[in-house]
């Protein structure tokens, strides 16, 4: 099987490309490095990387040649870029993703995975959120990525690809990069926690998120692109630990880690304008259709990216 990775060179990525090529699939990434880094991506006869553009046809159409199936991941995943420059991330996150599923279709890829996120639920508090709570998306970043789950859903109901969408939660683990502000909240807390740097809890610390390991968010990848039947609807996962942590709770675990440098140093600020208060998800439907359970707890997960 070969395998089409867009954005392969990024975090999630990254780890996806590792796990095809450990199951002897031939793997094909298209990346344009703009957060990704080749340093990500193993030498390896079995892996083709082109440089280029997830919204320029040509990249794309030669980047799908010969793949039996892509997991579309490249985005622009910053939210808050997405609020500052929308035209140029809309670029990449709708147009981009209109471009490979037409591509796709056009040259009968048969299976299509898309990286969707939990932006779309917006500040919803019908907690846990199930897929069927009403989308509403509050950035530009959340609306491109909705978009795309429709624009997806079209082409899997007319027969021309056999699609799946995943609702990401808050994705933690090694080569997450930590150097913008709006990185990961683990990746910058466990940078800084090893540097014996400072820590900012933005608000009170009690607002909780529903944090789930990368190796388990690739696992759900790869059972899914195991799947050959096509419902007739689009299937669209959450994925998550389905368990809330606060950000209390988070320092805690961090403060008992063995490669951390000394006792943390935290201080509060104000809390981050538009912050979402509570995020959990219901994994019910990824479990049932799946057979998905996550295997990485936070701490064994925490303890994963010191060890790198
Ligand atoms: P990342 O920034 O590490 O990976 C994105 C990759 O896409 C990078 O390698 C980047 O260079 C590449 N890219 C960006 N624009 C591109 C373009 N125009 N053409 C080609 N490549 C391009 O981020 P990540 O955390 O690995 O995110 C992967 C996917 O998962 C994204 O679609 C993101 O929106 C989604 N997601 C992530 C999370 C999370 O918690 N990390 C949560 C929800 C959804
Ligand atoms: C995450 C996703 C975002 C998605 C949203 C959906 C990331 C980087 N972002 O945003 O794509 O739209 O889920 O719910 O995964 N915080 C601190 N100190 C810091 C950094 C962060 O206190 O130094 C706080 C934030 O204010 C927030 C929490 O930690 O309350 C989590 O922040 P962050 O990791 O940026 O993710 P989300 O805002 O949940």
């Amino acid at each position: 099987m070969r395998v089409l990775v867009t954005g392969g060179a990024g975090f999630i990525g990254s780890h996806m490309v590792a796990a095809l090529l450990a199951r002897g699939a031939s793997v094909s990434v298209l990346d344009d490095f703009s957060t990704g880094k080749r340093a990500n991506l193993p030498a390896d006869g079995d892996l083709t990387v082109t440089e280029g553009d997830v919204a320029d046809p040509a990249a794309v159409e030669a980047a799908l040649s010969g793949c039996d199936a892509f997991v579309h991941l490249a985005a622009v995943a910053s939210v808050e870029r997405s609020v500052r420059e929308p035209l140029v991330t809309h670029r990449t996150n709708l147009q981009g993703s209109i471009q490979l599923f037409d591509e796709a279709a056009r040259q009968g890829v048969r299976r299509g995975l898309y990286a969707s996120s939990a932006a779309v639920y917006g500040d919803s508090a019908a907690l846990p959120l199930a897929e069927s709570e009403p989308p509403r998306p509050l950035t530009p970043y959340a609306a491109d990525k909705l978009a795309g789950e429709h624009y997806l859903a079209y082409y899997h109901r007319g027969g021309r690809l056999n699609a799946t969408a995943f609702r990401f939660f808050n994705v933690f683990g090694p080569r997450q990069d930590p150097s913008s502000p709006y990185s990961g909240v683990i990746s910058i807390f466990l940078d800084r926690a090893r540097r014996g740097a400072p820590l900012t809890v933005f608000g009170d610390g009690l607002q909780t998120r529903d944090f789930v390991y990368v190796g388990d968010v690739v696992n759900a990848l790869m059972a899914a692109l195991a799947v050959r039947a096509a419902p007739r609807e689009m299937p669209v996962y959450n994925v998550a630990r389905g368990e809330r942590v606060s950000l209390l709770d988070l320092l805690d675990a961090i403060g008992r880690l063995d490669g951390i440098a000394g006792p943390l140093t935290v201080s509060h600020a104000a809390a981050r304008e538009g912050d979402i208060r509570h995020s959990l998800a219901d994994t019910a439907r990824l479990r049932e259709a799946l057979g998905w359970e996550p295997r990485t707890p936070l701490l064994a997960g925490l303890a994963a990216i010191l060890a790198e």
